[in-house]
């Protein structure tokens, strides 16, 4: 979800969309990664993932530069939409190999696998929602 609406965000771009089009998509793609890692500390939690904490730091920093560059746009500095999806391009790639996959592994190890996936299930929004 979050890859797409990136390609959404670089597509409304690259056409020279409306402001308030690449506006719409920006603050759909913030809120939605928000709620994605609210949703992995929540799982973090239930599944007693030792290094909650620093995980969620990490989250936290990421959202204050979302928050930073969200505001800029707001503030007509249209570069701010370029910087954002090389940063989360960039971050997601990052994060994912280097961060949730110890997640991954705790879960797998723990083997909380099924408990796990039934969790994700019903946290994770249809692609249409
Ligand atoms: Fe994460």
């Amino acid at each position: 979800m979050i890859v797409a609406l990136l390609n959404q965000l670089f597509e409304a771009r690259e056409e020279g969309q409306a402001r308030d089009v690449v506006a719409s998509i920006l603050n759909v793609l913030v809120e939605y990664t928000l709620v994605h890692f609210a949703n992995e500390e929540r799982l973090m939690l239930a599944v007693g993932f030792p290094d909650h904490s620093l995980h969620c730091g990490k989250h936290e920093d990421f959202a204050n530069k979302l928050h930073v560059l969200r505001r800029q746009y707001d503030c007509g500095h249209h570069g701010a939409v370029d910087e954002l999806v090389e940063i989360l391009k960039n971050w997601l790639v990052e994060h994912i190999v280097d961060e949730d996959t110890l997640i991954g592994s705790w879960i797998a190890g723990a083997g909380l696998g099924d408990g796990a996936v039934a969790m994700i299930s019903r946290m994770t929004p249809a692609a249409d929602d």
